[in-house]
C-alpha cells in the first residue's frame, strides 16, 4: 500500500468517528449538488436582490471602506470549457470578439474612475480572474491592464494576482503575458493544474496535459514571482481520490507555496439549480465520505510538510500568514469592486452584480452607463454576516461582541443562537465571554457554517435563492450528493 493510500484508509477511520449524522439533524451538510464553490465567499445569497440605481449606490458610499478597496476584473475566455466548471467560461475565438468586450471592460473602468476613484477610494491589490485571463492576447491584455493602472490609484507595491492554466504561459507569447505582468507589479499567480494525471486532466477536458505543469512552474519562478498558488480537484467523475492525494504530493514536491483544495461541486450559477448535466451517466463518483476522508487525508500531509490553513481548504506553506490578499481583505469586510460581465460587488453599504450576459453587459457600456444587473443594500444583519462569515475563515478567535459592536445590536441578537449552537456541535470551541476558537472538526465544516449564518442574512430565504438551500437536493444520484 502507498503512503497515500495508507493515509486514505486512516482519513476513512477518522470519518466513521465523526458525529456526522448530528450534524446533519442539524441542517449542516455539504451540500455538492445545489453549493456554488465560490459563492460564499464573495456575497449573500440572491434573495434580496432587485434592480439598484447606480447613483443610488455611488451617492451613499461608506467612506471608510472605501479607503481598502480590492479591485477585481472578470476574463471570460478560456481555450476550452472543463466539463467541471462553475464559472461561466466562453471559449476564446480571438477577433472581434474579444476586442469587442476589453473594450467595454476599458470604458467601465473610465466610468468607475469618474464615479468611484474621484470620491477618494483607495486600492489595496488587484485581481485578474475569470476565466483564463492569460489566454486573452497579449495587445488586448495589455491595454485593459494598463487602463486600470492609470485611471485607478493602483501603488505596484501590493500584491496583485492573476489566474492562469499552465499550457497558457509556457509558449513564447505566454511568456511575455508572464513577463509583463510581473513588470506591472503582479506577485502571485493562481494556477489551476487541478490534477498531475493525464487521464484525469482529459476526462475534465482541461485544456493542459501534466507536462505543461512543471515548465510553466520554471517560467513563473524565472521571473522572480513571489507566491504560486495551484488549485487541486477532488472528487469529478470517474477521478479516484487517491489521484487527488498523488497531485498534492508532486504539488508539495514543487514547494508550491499555496495550495487551494476544491471538492467538485455540481452546481450551476446560470440556473441557480443543480447542473444536472454535469452528472454523467454511467461515470464512477467517489462517495461523500471518501472525499471527506481525502481531505483529511490532504490535511495531515500538508501540516507534516509545513502547511498552515484556517479555513479548510486552502494551505499555505509556514512563514506566510495568509493564502492571499484579496480574501485576506474581503473577509475583513474591505470592499470588493468587480469589473467585467458577471462581477461581483461589495461596495459597502451595498453588493450587486454586473450583467453576465456579455452583450448586455456591452450595451450599456456602449451608452455610457455602468452594467448593474442587480444587488441589495446591506442592512445591519447582512453586514454582519458577511463579517462573520469572513471571520470564519481568518486566523485567530472569533470575537462575537466585537464583531456585533460594529453594527447595530439590535438587529443582530440572532447570531448568537448559531454560534452557541456551533459551539455544541462541537464546530466551535466557546471561550469566555463569547469568543469561539476554531476545533478539527469545525474546520472540515467551514463552508456549511458560512450558509447557516448567511441563511439568518436573508431575508425571505426563499426557493429563489436556493443556491445556498437544500431544496434541490435528491434529484440526482445519491453517490453524487455529500453528506
Ligand atoms: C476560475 S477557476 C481557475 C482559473 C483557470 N481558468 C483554471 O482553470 O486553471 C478556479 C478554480 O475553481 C475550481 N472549480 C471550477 N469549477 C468547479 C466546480 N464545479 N466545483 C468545484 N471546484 C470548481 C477549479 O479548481 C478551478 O481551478
Ligand atoms: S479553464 Fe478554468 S475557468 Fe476555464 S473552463 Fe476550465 S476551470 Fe473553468
Amino acid at each position: 500500500m502507498s503512503d497515500n493510500s495508507i493515509l486514505l484508509e486512516q482519513g476513512r477511520e477518522q470519518v466513521r468517528s465523526l458525529p456526522l449524522a448530528a450534524l446533519e439533524r442539524e441542517g449542516i451538510f455539504i451540500d455538492r449538488l445545489n453549493d456554488n464553490p465560490e459563492a460564499p465567499r464573495h456575497f449573500i445569497a440572491f434573495g434580496d436582490w432587485h434592480a439598484l440605481e447606480v447613483k443610488e449606490i455611488f451617492a451613499n458610499l461608506d467612506p471608510v471602506t472605501m479607503k481598502r478597496t480590492m479591485v477585481y476584473l472578470d476574463f471570460p475566455y478560456c481555450k476550452r470549457v472543463c466539463n467541471f466548471c462553475a464559472f461561466y467560461p466562453v471559449v476564446a475565438r480571438g477577433g472581434d470578439e474579444m476586442v469587442r468586450y476589453f473594450g467595454g471592460m476599458e470604458r467601465e473602468i473610465d466610468l468607475l474612475a469618474d464615479v468611484y476613484f474621484s470620491q477618494n477610494a483607495a486600492i489595496e491589490g488587484v485581481e485578474l480572474g475569470g476565466g483564463t485571463p492569460t489566454v486573452t492576447p497579449l495587445p488586448l491584455l495589455k491595454s485593459v491592464v494598463d487602463r486600470v493602472f492609470e485611471r485607478f490609484p493602483v501603488d505596484a507595491g501590493d500584491e496583485h494576482s492573476f489566474e492562469a492554466t499552465p499550457d497558457s504561459i509556457v509558449d513564447a507569447e505566454g511568456f511575455e503575458k508572464l513577463r509583463y505582468l510581473r513588470e506591472r507589479g503582479f506577485s502571485r499567480i493562481s494556477m489551476g493544474i487541478q490534477s498531475f494525471n493525464d487521464a484525469v486532466l482529459q476526462s475534465m477536458n482541461r485544456s493542459h496535459a501534466s507536462n505543461h505543469i512543471e515548465p510553466a512552474v520554471e517560467n513563473i519562478r524565472k521571473l522572480g514571482y513571489g507566491r504560486i498558488n495551484f488549485d487541486i480537484l477532488v472528487g469529478t467523475p470517474n477521478q479516484p481520490v487517491v489521484d487527488f492525494l498523488e497531485s498534492i504530493t508532486r504539488s508539495i514536491d514543487l514547494g508550491i507555496e499555496v495550495l487551494e483544495l476544491y471538492a467538485m461541486r455540481y452546481f450551476d450559477t446560470r440556473k441557480h439549480v443543480p447542473a444536472a448535466r454535469k452528472v454523467l451517466k454511467g461515470a464512477e463518483y467517489s462517495n461523500a465520505e471518501d472525499i471527506l476522508a481525502a481531505r483529511i487525508a490532504a490535511d495531515t500531509m500538508l501540516r507534516k510538510a509545513g502547511y498552515t490553513s484556517c479555513n479548510g481548504r486552502t494551505y499555505q506553506r509556514d512563514g506566510q500568514s495568509y493564502f492571499s490578499n484579496y480574501f485576506l481583505e474581503n473577509f475583513k469586510g474591505s470592499n470588493l469592486l468587480g469589473i467585467g460581465r458577471k462581477s461581483h460587488s461589495n461596495l459597502y453599504p451595498f453588493q450587486y452584480a454586473n450583467y453576465l450576459n456579455i452583450e448586455k453587459y456591452l450595451s450599456h457600456l456602449e451608452d455610457a452607463k455602468l452594467p448593474i444587473g442587480a444587488g441589495c443594500r446591506f442592512d445591519a444583519r447582512a453586514r454582519l454576516g458577511k463579517l462573520l462569515t469572513g471571520a470564519l475563515q481568518l486566523p485567530g478567535d472569533i470575537d462575537l461582541p466585537a464583531l456585533k459592536g460594529l453594527v447595530a445590536a439590535s438587529h443582530v441578537s440572532d447570531f448568537d443562537d448559531v454560534f452557541v449552537k456551533f459551539a455544541s456541535l462541537g464546530l466551535l470551541e466557546r471561550k469566555p465571554e463569547d469568543v469561539y476558537g476554531q476545533t478539527f472538526f469545525g474546520f472540515l465544516f467551514v463552508e456549511e457554517m458560512m450558509k447557516v449564518v448567511f441563511e439568518k442574512c436573508v431575508k425571505p430565504f426563499t426557493a429563489n435563492a436556493a443556491f445556498l438551500g437544500k431544496e434541490q437536493v435528491g434529484r440526482l444520484p445519491a453517490a453524487a450528493v455529500a453528506p
